[in-house]
């Protein structure tokens, strides 16, 4: 990576907002959780990371979002998921998002400061998706695979937010 202004300064207080895993994520399908819980993982790492690391943690999260993504494919696929379609495209925007930014990173194009903006927007992006998408997605599996939605056990959730899910 050649040097840009940006590295080594340290990042704004605010410069990432974290996207913490919490049991409120869970959509209730084990693959699709257990990516998911793995795609905080990477994108925390991404936005923490300094000048040495920047390059390893955009490659594992590129590694991981072709992984994760061909995950929920497979499922789709498996079970003829309705909605695939603008599913796989939103992944594929986020495929080629991640991939520019990778390949501007390894020119020396793009700076420490960029890849931190990367994992804001990885981190803004994923909640809708998770509770959109993802949890449409889940559902259906679920569906088609026990004939109802699933029973998920949610830990540390407090009782206001219990009682907005249930809309009470
Ligand atoms: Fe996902
Ligand atoms: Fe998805």
């Amino acid at each position: 990576m050649k040097e840009r202004p940006d590295i080594g300064r340290p990042p704004a207080a605010d410069a990432c907002q974290a996207l913490a895993w919490s049991d409120a994520m869970l959509l209730g399908h084990g693959p699709i959780d257990a990516a998911h819980q793995e795609f905080v993982e990477v994108v925390n790492a991404l936005a923490h990371c300094s000048p040495d690391t920047a390059a390893a943690c955009l490659q594992d999260l590129e590694a991981h979002i072709h992984s994760h993504f061909a995950t929920e494919k497979a499922w789709m696929e498996k079970t003829d998921f309705p909605a695939a379609e603008c599913h796989i495209d939103e992944h594929e925007r986020v495929i080629d998002a991640v991939q520019k930014v990778n390949a501007k990173l390894c020119l020396g194009e793009l700076g420490l400061a960029d890849v931190r903006r990367l994992a804001q927007a990885l981190a803004d992006w994923f909640p809708a998706h998770a509770a959109y998408m993802d949890s449409a997605l889940s559902a259906w599996i679920n569906k088609k695979t026990y004939g109802g939605a699933p029973v998920v056990l949610r830990r540390d959730m407090r009782a206001d937010q219990r009682h907005a899910e249930v809309g009470a």
